[in-house]
């Protein structure tokens, strides 16, 4: 594979979860940055707050890469998160142009109120190092039909009618990811910041949420400093959330 950034793949056919695999290589020995780990299919696929990832065997990309980037400070991290999910939006804006990708905070990529690829960020802190981030990936390629409990899925294949070549997505997914990711070493924090918030799906539109047990009507007006959501409610009441703290109704 030609990427500047990948050094290593190690494909699977079947795993419980390629973030828990990279993470027990990690506790064994020295990893190199770059390292990547695909598999066809997980048994135990991990998605945030504890939620799972089913994606049928061979049909999807399911992948985590492992990065050193032990030149962000820990309270920086979600510069991480923000540059993963725009690099994901910068490969599908360009093969499915005429349709609106966008991020669903913090990590979600929606195309219009449909969910088409998530992230699973998962790092080790030593002192003040962030030693490694294991940034798993799913993306829904050629899977048409989903079990019921997974909200709003689509896939590239439901939304082109055509199959795609999963080694060839991963390929340019990750040159992608390599463009963000140099980026992110120049440390052009304000560029990316701007590019996240320009692609955050229902920024500055006012939507209903459900809040600390609440139905409430607001808007995004940004992120924080440590990656929390900022809205505005109805009654001009500036609030920050984290993900337990809020739900989109969508
Ligand atoms: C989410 O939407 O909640 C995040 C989903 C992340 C899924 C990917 S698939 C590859 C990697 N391995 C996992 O167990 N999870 C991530």
């Amino acid at each position: 594979m030609k990427n500047k950034l990948i050094t290593n793949v190690i494909r699977l056919k079947k795993v419980d979860s390629t973030n828990s695999y990279a993470k027990r290589i990690i506790s064994e020995k020295t990893i190199k940055e770059g390292t990547v780990i695909i598999s066809d299919f997980q048994s135990s696929g991990r998605g945030q707050s504890k939620s799972k990832w089913e994606s049928k065997s061979g049909e999807n990309l399911i992948f985590s890469i492992i990065l050193k980037p032990g030149f962000l400070a820990p309270e920086k991290q979600f510069i991480l998160n923000e540059l993963i999910a725009l690099s994901l939006i910068d490969y599908l804006s360009e093969l499915i142009p005429e349709q609106r990708v966008q991020i669903k905070w913090p990590n979600d990529i929606y195309v219009e109120n449909n969910k088409i690829a998530g992230i699973l960020i998962e790092s080790i802190i030593k002192g003040v190092e962030i030693e490694y981030s294991t940034v798993g990936i799913g993306m829904n390629i050629n899977q048409i039909t989903f079990s019921d409990n997974i909200p709003n899925p689509i896939s590239l294949k439901a939304l082109t009618n055509r199959e795609f070549d999963i080694d060839e997505c991963l390929n340019n997914l990750c040159n992608k990811l390599s463009e963000r990711y140099n980026q992110l070493k120049k440390e052009d924090f304000l560029k990316i910041n701007s590019d996240y918030i320009n692609s955050l799906y229902r920024f500055n539109t006012i939507a209903e949420y459900i809040i600390s047990n609440t139905i409430l009507k607001a808007r995004i007006i940004g992120i924080s400093e440590y990656g929390k959501l900022i809205l505005l409610t109805e009654n001009q009441k500036e609030i920050e959330c984290d993900l337990k703290e809020l739900e989109f109704i969508i």
